[in-house]
């Protein structure tokens, strides 16, 4: 089961060249700066995200890096190549999940495949025995011949990703690929995602929930208003910015007992209705707030946390 296909290649010579190399780049929409001079390389068979709320530039960005939003200033290039001249070529070998799904809805989920297969003038037996294990992969079998509106979100998905790697891409960029997905759904297709990397395909992935990215990206970018404010691993990004714990409590409650949060032996943010409580002694800290029958809750920080250190606003804002 979820085998890819067999005739994926390995792409061992890309591996360690940057597969994406982006200068300067900016785009500039009714006179605001949307993407406001992004530098950026990723590695071949990196697993890179893009994280960022909503109207940050992630799709802006996206887009430039496919040659299809022309770029006002700066430069890009894909598996080597410059965007602006080879846009065609270097889209042959990317495989491409949109924000928004594009299946159509006339044809069945095979039809789909067979559809996308003939942009890349693929066809014959190879075809078929790759589609087989697409369907596999996606574990769409069962629905090989359902109409697409008899599809759940997280099928969809599936099959566009599976769409995706029709022409067994170098590259594969994703948008949002699990936006709107129950946990479940969301899961399935992080495997998917992983197996991928574990073949050495490049992927690049775009979205606003801070576990996704921690779990499945060796590298991050956190981008806000058009700019990136910090790019590591996951956990060196954690490490560099954020305390290691946080408390969380309701701040009403909170308040009624702790006038000045000054006085915490900690730092302290408030957000929408709960204050954040970021220190690396939550023993101390805990110690205060049973003290004044608080309740509240205590975790490990993560990506969010930088975020909201960094910008001073929430990432789902
Ligand atoms: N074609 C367009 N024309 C005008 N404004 C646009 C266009 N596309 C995106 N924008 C604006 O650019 C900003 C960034 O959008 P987008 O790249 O879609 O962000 P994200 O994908 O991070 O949510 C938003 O403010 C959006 O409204
Ligand atoms: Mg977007």
């Amino acid at each position: 089961m979820n085998r890819l296909p067999p005739e994926t290649p390995m792409r061992p010579h890309t591996h360690g060249d940057p597969a994406i190399e982006i200068r300067g780049l900016r785009k500039i929409y009714d006179g605001i700066p949307v993407v406001d001079g992004i530098d950026l390389s990723i590695s071949g068979g990196e697993f890179f995200g893009l994280l960022g709320p909503n109207g940050a530039g992630k799709t802006t960005a996206l887009r430039m890096l496919l040659g299809l939003t022309p770029i006002d200033s700066g430069s890009v290039r894909v598996l080597g190549l410059p965007i602006e001249v080879h846009g065609r070529e270097i889209r042959e070998r990317l495989g491409v999940v949109p924000q928004f799904d594009t299946l159509d809805i006339d044809f069945t989920v095979e039809e789909n495949l067979l559809t996308y297969a003939s942009y890349f003038g693929l066809s014959g037996s190879g075809l078929k025995q790759r589609i087989d294990d697409l369907l596999d992969l996606a574990n769409l079998e069962s629905r090989r011949h359902a109409t697409i509106d008899t599809l759940s979100g997280g099928m969809k998905r599936r099959l566009t990703l599976a769409r995706a790697l029709i022409n067994q891409p170098d590259l594969v960029i994703l948008d949002e690929p699990t936006t709107g997905l129950d946990p479940q759904a969301r899961h399935h297709l992080w495997r998917q995602l992983r197996r991928l990397r574990e073949r050495g395909v490049t992927l690049v992935l775009t979205t606003h929930y801070m576990e996704e990215a921690q779990e499945l990206c060796d590298r991050v970018a956190i981008i806000d208003a058009g700019r990136i404010i910090a790019c590591d691993s996951p956990q060196a990004m954690i490490v560099a910015h954020v305390e290691p714990w946080v408390i969380s409590l309701n701040a009403a409650s909170a308040r009624q007992f702790i006038a000045d949060p000054a006085t915490l032996p900690a730092r302290m943010l408030e957000i929408a209705d709960t204050w954040l409580i970021y220190t690396r002694n939550p023993a101390e800290v805990r110690a205060e707030l049973e003290s004044a029958g608080l309740a509240h809750t205590l975790r490990a920080a993560n990506l969010e946390d930088v975020f909201l250190k960094l910008t001073g606003h929430d990432l789902r804002e």
